[in-house]
């Protein structure tokens, strides 16, 4: 079935709507092309890094028939779980299907997305809100590995207690899966594959079919492989201007200066801003 008319269908059956609600409509001002005057001069330090970060982008198209092999399938999960995670819990799990079978039984789950099929290699990214349970053992560890000392291992078996409320469990290890998830976009970016993250999907449906234990969320779906044709170009960013804030946030305010650094960092005119964060 052509790709299209199969999402349409999938989405009046899976409400759409809730996945990606209608956005209002409302006037934004052009967001010009991150290719010129937006584009950042490129440090001396790290510029390859960099360069990966830059040039990444959300593949939909990718060459069928293509296998990964299992060491690139590990490999990216090995850098995924490089992430930072709330306490160290490294909430991550991945279920990888690499059978095209199994590919195919995810891409019905996932309002029918040919990605899903095409790919090399589909990683299912899992929350786990058990992750808690883990914290002596992981605090054991740290202490073996002379990370901290025994006099730490109370304090930090403390933590625990920050996850006994079920929303801030959850934000937790959403957050921490997000980065993993974004960690094994760029390693499978600097390995010289592409990916395309998938949102849209029917989460219970894909729990049930893959045997997924309830107290794991499923948290993204990643497609990896080889580009095929037809993809747009990485889309227009927001300008920095326009989404980082210094010190305070003052929205419509554009008020400092920018400071030498950011100067040679090639950004125009800033405004403040702040962030929270636990554990
Ligand atoms: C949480 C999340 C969910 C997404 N879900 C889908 C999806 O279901 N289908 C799809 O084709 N792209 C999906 N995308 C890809 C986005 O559309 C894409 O990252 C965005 O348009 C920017 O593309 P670029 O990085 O290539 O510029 C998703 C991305 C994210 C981060």
């Amino acid at each position: 079935m052509d790709d299209d008319v199969h999402l349409a269908r999938m989405a009046k059956t899976l409400s759409f709507q809730t996945i990606f609600p209608r956005p209002e409509v409302r006037q934004v001002a052009p967001i010009p092309n991150p290719g010129d005057a937006q584009r950042m001069a490129l440090p001396e330090r790290h510029p390859q890094v960099l360069r990966q970060l830059e040039t990444r982008k959300s593949v939909t198209h990718f060459q069928p028939g293509r296998p990964m092999p299992l060491e690139d399938v590990r490999a990216l999960a090995y850098y995924a779980s490089q992430a930072p995670s709330s306490s160290n819990l490294q909430h991550w799990r991945f279920l990888a299907l690499v059978d095209p079978d199994q590919k195919n039984l995810l891409r019905g789950y996932a309002l029918g997305q040919r990605k899903v099929s095409d790919c090399s290699a589909v990683f299912v990214v899992l929350a786990d809100l058990r992750a808690v349970d883990e914290m002596a053992r992981l605090t054991d560890a740290a202490i073996r590995a002379n990370i901290f000392g025994e006099d730490m291992r109370e304090t930090w078996n403390r933590l625990a207690d920050n996850y006994r409320d079920e929303q801030v469990n959850r934000d937790e290890a959403l957050r921490s899966a997000a980065l993993a998830s974004m960690n094994l976009m760029t390693a499978a970016h600097a390995l010289g594959y592409v990916s395309g993250p998938v949102g849209g999907f029917n989460a219970d449906g894909v729990s049930k079919a893959f045997g997924i234990p309830s107290h794991h969320l499923v948290s993204l779906i990643i497609c990896v492989g080889h580009e095929g044709e037809g993809n747009w170009t990485k889309k227009p960013r927001k300008p920095v201007d326009e989404i980082l804030f210094i010190d305070r946030m003052r929205p419509g305010s554009q008020a400092s200066l920018p400071s030498r650094s950011e100067q040679s960092l090639g950004l125009q005119r800033i405004d403040g801003g702040g962030q929270r964060g636990m554990g």
